[in-house]
């Protein structure tokens, strides 16, 4: 059985989605963005529809026929990718979840939330996005997190967006909160900016019900997995061992980006135990083989929340 709200959202989203199903405004943008293709940004406040657009959109995209790629840059309620990092993915079949496209690259930002990470933050976004077009996407789009006030929201969606270069934004917002974003853009010739108002359906969700997103991510990523004793190498972990504030216990449960020689996310990790004396440290991944791990990215995650069956 449906609940009301459930029975709502699968009309607008599900597989029958007939024109009168989208929120004012949306589909004529959604054809715009889809006829010129291109690169295309939807911006908003927290829970303001953002990642339903861009579900939309590519649904939409897919069904036209267009090769479609999805750049996941919210690194906090990751659908594309686990948390931590910013995700591409390529529409593949009619889906229902953005989590269902088919994951063609990462980029690790070793943290839940943009904030103290605009760097990572815009560079992930930048990558995934060169990386999506080289792989011959026709629309493609970036969907990214609520930050969009304080300074730290303000340079962040400034430097994606002088970086990225989308040909189209999208504006989702309820009473132009999100305005001040574009004021500097508002004249840019290569710019076509999209103003949409937030659907009444859309449900805000407390911070207790995003941890609980991230965590049930987090843990089907880490589901399956392998476990590898590797050197303890200054080389690997990309930094001095000297200079490790110890005790080990520090480490255990670390979340780590795992990244091979081109510099290319492969996934991630958790660091189960450091053995000092044998200059050593077990790692658990589900990637397959070890051999292409060339070096960790350290975060301050530690994911003691995560429990695996042997
Ligand atoms: N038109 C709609 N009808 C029914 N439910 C909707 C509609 N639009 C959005 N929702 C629901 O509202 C919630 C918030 O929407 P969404 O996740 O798209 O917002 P967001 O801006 O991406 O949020 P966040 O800031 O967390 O990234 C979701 O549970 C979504 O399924
Ligand atoms: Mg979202």
């Amino acid at each position: 059985m449906f609940s009301k709200q459930q029975e709502e959202e699968k009309n607008l989203l599900g597989c029958e989605m007939g024109k009168e199903d989208y929120p004012p405004g949306w589909r004529k943008v959604l054809e715009q963005i889809i006829d010129q293709g291109k690169v295309s940004m939807v911006l908003g406040a927290p829970d303001t529809g953002k990642s339903t657009f861009v579900r939309l959109l590519a649904r939409e995209a897919f069904a036209r026929g267009k090769r479609v790629g999805v750049v996941d840059a919210d690194m906090g309620q990751s659908d594309i990718g686990p948390p931590s990092t910013v995700g591409l993915g390529f529409v593949e079949r009619k889906l229902d979840q953005l989590s269902e496209s088919t994951l063609r690259g990462l980029y690790f930002i070793g943290s839940f939330s943009p904030e103290g990470n605009l760097l990572p933050a815009v560079v992930g976004t930048k990558k995934m996005v060169d990386k999506g077009l080289a792989l011959g996407a026709q629309v493609l789009v970036v969907d990214t997190t609520g930050l969009v006030h304080k300074e730290a929201g303000k340079i962040l969606k400034k430097s994606k967006i002088e970086l990225v270069s989308p040909r189209h934004l999208v504006l989702l917002q309820r009473n132009g909160e999100a305005e001040h974003l574009i004021l500097p853009l508002s004249r840019r010739r290569n710019l076509i900016i999209h103003r949409l108002s937030v659907p009444s359906k859309v449900r805000r969700k407390s911070k207790e019900a995003r941890r609980k997103y991230r965590r049930e991510r987090l843990q089907a990523y880490f589901k399956k997995n392998f476990s590898f004793i590797l050197p303890l190498e200054e080389s690997l972990l990309g930094r001095n061992i000297s200079s490790f504030s110890f005790p080990e216990d520090d480490f255990v449960n670390l979340l780590v980006g795992l990244e091979d020689e081109e510099g290319e996310t492969l996934g991630l990790g958790i660091i189960k135990e450091i053995n000092l004396p044998k200059k050593e440290f077990s790692l658990l991944t589900p990637l397959g083989e070890s051999g292409r791990i060339k070096r960790l990215l350290l975060s301050t995650i530690q994911l003691e929340f995560l429990s695996f069956s042997p």
